[in-house]
């Protein structure tokens, strides 16, 4: 390929590169901003979402700074010393989580927020 054919080659890789992926978040993305907080089950809704972002560093074989979030009475005690909301929503005094990655997405913090707000059922 001659020098010539190069240059619009190359800016064109740089403009699809700066161009895709402006968001990456759900909401954006998907255009709605709906988030369906009601009846949110621990079982259903916040296990998963636990599993996925918080048990590589909190499961009973990797409970990082003395936190496990394995099983509901484990995280039934960090929902009562406030620690677990503190982390997620990133609140002054608490140690932001997940640790090193973004933030949860807001449909999840709101799901555990309602569900705290209904006594934190093990349902
Ligand atoms: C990459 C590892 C890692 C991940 C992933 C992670 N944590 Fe942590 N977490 C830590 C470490 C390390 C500490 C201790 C930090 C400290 O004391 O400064 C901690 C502390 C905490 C604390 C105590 C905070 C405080 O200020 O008392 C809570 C609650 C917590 N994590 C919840 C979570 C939740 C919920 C998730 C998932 C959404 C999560 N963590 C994901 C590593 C992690």
């Amino acid at each position: 390929m001659s020098m010539k054919n190069i240059i619009p080659l190359i800016s064109c890789v740089l403009i699809t590169f700066f161009c895709s992926c402006t968001s990456d978040n759900e909401e954006d993305l998907f255009g709605t901003t709906t988030c369906d907080t009601s009846n949110t089950s621990y079982a259903q809704d916040l296990v998963p979402i636990i599993e996925r972002s918080c048990f590589n560093c909190h499961d009973s074989d990797n409970n990082n700074g003395n936190v496990t979030l394995e099983g509901y009475t484990n995280v039934k005690r960090f929902v009562d010393n406030n620690r677990l909301i503190g982390a997620i929503k990133h609140l002054p005094g608490f140690a932001p989580m997940p640790q090193g990655k973004a933030m949860l997405v807001e449909c999840e913090i709101e799901k555990f927020e309602e569900w705290i707000q209904n006594g934190a059922p093990n349902n």
